[in-house]
This record gives structure tokens, sequence and C-alpha cells, in this order.
């Protein structure tokens, strides 16, 4: 580390560090974590009180694989969020402690930092309120914040990161801001599909008919698949029923027109995180393709965006190779995102 950042984070670190304490002062250090982006990703905008520094990050990495989080020390965060399926858990609904059934798919976490608001109807604002979410429920972890709190003030290595990173010891605060910074880190944006538009000439004949087919304004999927995360972070009904069992947004806005209306998923890494939809009832892409091609159910609330394609069988492989082109290896395999042994 370069001296006058090694002084400067010392400052920040503890303001009363005193030369005596130097070894001290070291250790306590903590610096800015370089969240490195690709370059045609836009910059994230971090809470004042919650910027991503080295040690934050490390801890909520730790957290993010700890079972002291559920009740019977069974279950952690990647339980459902498995990094390997792109932190999703291929089951059609979430299963918490117990094998208890929740009752929606778990979804990906890729770039989970350009999400303003989070889950299905989109109730919660930040990731750290999301965090106590799956603490309480019943059906995930269903645990107590004074006994984890008290669990995990006991483990030296936690308790001590926690010091350095909130200048406290560990507890809910430092859990929610620190997971909260280790889910930002996971960005991805290294897939054939970013190769190809970065350097051009990536990709395959049949999945560049498939993006053409993807981006046309016949079949719309970019108009709500948009953006460099492919979501507009808006909520639509795309008619997989005359009548929802999962009310999805008017949960929160008591607004029929809202019935049905689920967030628009990313569709990053989208061949790994199957089943698909709210509640996984749709188990290929190879089906998602069909739902958009038949033009949906025609639920009142249906987007007039969701209409009949007329899609011939090559049109409809070119668009699932086009899919499959999002899948970023990089991603589920980058060792920073791993648990720390
Ligand atoms: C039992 C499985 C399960 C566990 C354990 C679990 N989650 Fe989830 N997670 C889900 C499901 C299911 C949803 C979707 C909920 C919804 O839409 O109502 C979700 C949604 C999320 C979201 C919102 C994503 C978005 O795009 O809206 C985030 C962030 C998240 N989880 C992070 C975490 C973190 C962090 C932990 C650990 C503290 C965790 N989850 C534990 C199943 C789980
Ligand atoms: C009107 C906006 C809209 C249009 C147009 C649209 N989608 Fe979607 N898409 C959504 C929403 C919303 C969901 C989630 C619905 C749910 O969970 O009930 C979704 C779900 C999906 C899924 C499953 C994602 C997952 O993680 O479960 C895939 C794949 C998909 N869309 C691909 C496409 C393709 C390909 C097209 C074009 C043929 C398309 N979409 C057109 C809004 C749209």
């Amino acid at each position: 580390m370069k001296k006058w950042l090694f002084i400067l984070t010392c400052v920040t670190a503890i303001t009363s560090c005193k030369k005596e304490d130097e070894v001290k002062c070291e250790t306590l250090s903590d610096s800015p974590y370089n969240l490195v982006l690709p370059s045609h990703f836009p910059s994230i905008e971090f809470p004042d009180d919650n910027e991503l520094t080295e040690k934050r990050v490390e801890l909520g990495r730790r957290l993010f694989y700890d079972t002291r989080l559920s009740a019977d020390n069974t279950l952690s965060c990647a339980s459902c969020h498995d990094q390997l399926s792109a932190f999703t858990d291929n089951l059609a609904i979430a299963e918490g402690i117990e094998g208890r059934v929740g009752f929606r798919n778990s979804p990906t976490l890729g770039n989970v930092a350009y999400q303003e608001r989070l889950f299905g109807e989109g109730g919660v604002p930040t990731l750290e309120i999301q965090i106590l979410a799956p603490i309480g429920d019943e059906n995930e972890f269903d645990h107590d914040v004074n006994i984890i709190e008290a669990d995990l003030q006991a483990d030296p290595i936690l308790n001590d990161l926690s010091q350095i990173a909130y200048d406290r010891d560990i507890d809910i605060y430092a859990i929610t801001r620190a997971i909260a910074c280790f889910e930002r880190t996971m960005i991805t944006g290294g897939s054939p599909y970013d190769k190809h538009i970065l350097e051009e000439e990536f990709l395959e004949e049949d999945e560049i008919a498939g993006m053409e087919l993807f981006f046309s304004d016949e079949l719309a999927c970019a108009t709500c698949h948009s953006g460099h995360n492919f979501t507009d972070g808006g909520f639509h009904n795309i008619g997989l029923y005359t009548t929802y069992d999962d009310d999805g947004r008017f949960r929160i806005t008591n607004d029929e027109a809202d019935k049905g209306k689920f967030k628009t998923p990313s569709l990053r890494n989208i061949e790994l995180t199957y089943p698909y939809m709210h509640n996984g009832s749709i188990q290929t892409l190879e089906e998602v393709i069909n739902h958009f091609n038949t033009g949906g159910l025609s639920h009142i609330n249906q987007s007039e965006l969701v209409v009949p394609l007329e899609l011939t069988a090559l049109e409809k492989s070119q668009l699932l190779a086009f899919l499959k082109s999002l899948t970023d290896t990089s991603f589920i395999t980058n060792p920073d995102l791993n648990p720390i042994n």
C-alpha cells in the first residue's frame, strides 16, 4: 500500500491512532474496495453510509455463506443463491429450514446492485433492508436477531472485522450493511454477448440472428428486458394465467391494474437460472419462447407488447442461441465470490 494511502486509511479508521499504537493502527485500517465494472456498464451509486471497503466486503462474504443466520444452523444465503447457478437454486419454489416451502422462485443476484426495487412486487427499496426478510421469514431462516448477534459476537474473526469495517461489535446494523456490500460486488458482464458488443464479431451466426430478433420492434423483448442488465426495472403482466394465485405488484399497491404484474427479471445468465417465472412454473427456455410466441392467455392486465409472434422453428432456435450467449462463466467461477475457507 502507498504510504500516504496507509496514513489516510489509518486516520479514517481510528482518529485517535497514536504513534505508540502503530501496529494496532495497521491492523485496524480499512481501505476502499476497488470494484471493477465492465467498460459498457454505468457506474453504481453507493449509499453514503455504506461505501464499499475491503473489510466490509470481506465481512459480507463470510456472512453470506454463514449458516448461523438460520434457526437450525443449516442454511445460509448461498443455500438459495448458489454461485454456480448464478446465485439461484434451480428449484421452482425456494425451500427454507426443515424443507419449508416458500412462495416464490429464487432470483439471480447477478448485477443486483443495479436493481432499484427488490422482490417480485418491488416492495423492498434497498439491499440492506432486504436482508431482514430471509432472517425473519418462517419459510427461510426463521431466526431471532438477538441470538444471531450473540452467536456472531462470540466469533473473534467476525467481531474483529466488524470493528474495523463499522467501528462496532457485530450486530444487525453491521450484518445487513456488510452483506449488502458483498452483494454489490456480484457483477456479471463477461458473456459472449458482452465480448461481441465490445470487440465485435464474437458471436456465431445463429446467435447474431437471435440477437437481431430479440432487439427487433416486432418481438419487443428488449422493450422490457432493456439496458445493460436486460431489465427496465418495471412491472408487467405477461399473460401467464387468466387469474393469478400470486397477485404480484398488487400486493403492495392494492391497485387492480397491478394484478399479475411482476418485476422484469434480468436475462443475464438465464441459461443457468431455470426454472423460470416468479413461481418457477416454466422449466425450459424453449417453453418460455413458446409462451411469448403464442401471445399469452389474455389476462385483463396483460401487456399489449405480448402478442402472437408467429416465429418459425429456425427463429425460435436463433432466439434460444442468443439467450444462451448471455451466460458469463467468469461470473460463476469468480474466486472473489466464493466462500472464504
Ligand atoms: C429459502 C431460500 C432463500 C434464502 C435462504 C435467501 N433467499 Fe434471497 N430470495 C429468495 C426468494 C424466493 C426471493 C424472491 C422473493 C420475492 O420475490 O418475493 C429472494 C430474493 C432476494 C433478493 C431480491 C432480488 C431481486 O432482484 O429482487 C435479494 C437481494 C436476496 N434474495 C438476497 C438474499 C440474501 C442476502 C440472503 C441471506 C441473508 C437470502 N437472500 C436468503 C430465496 C432465498
Ligand atoms: C411486457 C414486457 C415484456 C416483454 C415484451 C417480454 N418480457 Fe420476458 N418477462 C417479463 C416479465 C415481467 C417476466 C417475469 C414474469 C413473471 O415472473 O411472472 C419475464 C420473464 C421472462 C423470462 C424468464 C426469466 C426468469 O428469470 O424467470 C425470459 C427468459 C424472458 N422473459 C424472455 C423474453 C423474451 C425472449 C421476450 C421476447 C420474445 C420477452 N421476454 C418479452 C417482461 C417482458
